[in-house]
């Protein structure tokens, strides 16, 4: 007799934040203060993520997207210039491209990690092409050493998003610790959440342009103008953007980073009850972290195995919301959406890989709140349904 699986009365959510006493305590503190804009927190989060990540410089945005525009805007890329990045990615990463009037180059990832393929990266590349943006998906970083080569032999820029891979490693050293322009992102399911806000590292020379662009192209911040000993005076010296950072949401970056690593360690645990139970299920295939990899493990992607299957990805997560699990897509390839598709006149298969993986990935819950009978039971659920829907 087939045992049936009991459905909870609980929703298990995909990523809820943690915020906890001192957290609080940080943003209610920082209310009390005369500054709560951009000024001493967000200066001394700066120092910190530099510390810790060993950043040779940081500048603290409004998001990963403002930190990736800036970066763009700074190298010089504009209309004519063409920047190649990944369709398997969040919108933002193409958007910004638009945004300088260049044109996104979409290139297809590798099957293992889902990152960028450095061979469709080096075969995309035209006498036009000004930079190239690899995305660290879900954590794990990409083939940097070989990406860096190839750009370096073209005289490419090479503008790092890094949403996903706080305190994640490449051969051993800090994703950001590299001089290459690098964007994090601390959006409210993110590792580390400011609610919204990113990161911005780079050479102290980059940054520094990177300061004037992030706020309206002022040679000088509020802080040093309205701080003890400031000069009312300052000059526009390029039409720049209003992306900086709040005191409020640094107060929250600074307590959120000081127990990263036991969010990480949580998160680690998490994905090995996943990776032993799903490993050798013929319906899954779990994702990899490679040798020479520490993933942050933002993202737990799960594959399907359709040839196993009698429904679909979509059905498949009907099927979990129906036992109150919480999943979600990460991403709706950037090649699919109307926008990108007309535009430039891709079909779906025009990215092979791409389009297999969109049409297999589950982002399982996955965060420091969930349990371990939470982790057990979503591991129960899936197999449920894979058995239910078996080829
Ligand atoms: C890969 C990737 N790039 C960029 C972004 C944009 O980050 P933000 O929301 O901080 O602008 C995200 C956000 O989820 C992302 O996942």
């Amino acid at each position: 007799m087939t045992q049936t699986f009991a459905i909870r009365d609980e929703f298990i959510p995909f990523s809820p934040p943690l915020i906890e006493a001192d957290d609080i305590a940080g943003v209610v503190d920082t209310l009390s203060t005369d500054w709560i804009t951009t000024g001493p927190k967000t200066r001394r989060f700066q120092e910190v993520f530099c510390e810790t990540y060993g950043a040779p410089a940081a500048l603290a945005v409004n998001s990963c997207t403002a930190g990736l525009h800036v970066a763009l805007v700074v190298l010089g890329v504009g209309p004519g210039d063409e920047v190649i990045t990944v369709s398997h990615t969040f919108c933002a990463t193409a958007n910004v491209i638009e945004h300088v009037g260049a044109k996104p180059v979409l290139v297809d990832i590798e099957p293992e990690t889902m990152n960028m393929d450095p061979a469709a990266f080096e075969a995309a590349i035209t006498p036009r092409t000004k930079a190239v943006i690899p995305v660290h998906y879900a954590g794990h970083s990409a083939e940097m050493d070989t990406i860096n080569a190839i750009a370096k032999k073209h005289g490419i820029h090479v503008i790092e998003d890094a949403a996903h891979p706080i305190s994640g490693k490449y051969k051993g050293a800090f994703v950001g610790s590299s001089e290459n322009p690098t964007s994090f992102s601390f959006y409210a399911t993110k590792n580390l959440t400011t609610a919204e806000g990113g990161m911005l590292t780079g050479t102290p020379e980059f940054i520094e342009k990177a300061r004037v662009v992030h706020l309206h192209g002022m040679s000088k911040d509020a802080l040093k103008r309205y701080e003890k000993g400031g000069s009312w005076k300052y000059e526009v010296v390029l039409p720049g953007f209003k992306y900086n950072m709040t005191d409020l949401q640094a107060a929250l970056g600074l307590t959120q980073l000081a127990k990263l690593d036991r969010f990480q360690a949580r998160r680690r645990e998490v994905v090995s009850q996943y990776s032993k139970a799903l490993g050798d299920h013929p319906a899954f295939t779990i994702p990899v972290e490679k040798p020479e990899v520490e993933s942050s493990w933002h993202l737990y992607v799960l594959r399907l195995n359709l040839d196993q299957l009698t429904i679909d990805r979509d059905q498949f997560i009907d099927e979990l919301k129906e036992r109150n699990v919480g999943t979600s897509v990460h991403y709706i390839s950037v090649h699919l959406h109307p926008f990108y598709a007309q535009k430039y006149g891709f079909s779906p298969e025009s990215l092979p890989v791409t389009w297999d993986t969109y049409n297999r990935i589950i982002s399982l819950p996955l965060n420091v709140r969930i349990t371990d009978e939470e982790v057990a039971y979503v591991i129960g659920a899936l197999k449920d349904i894979a058995a239910k829907y078996t080829r």
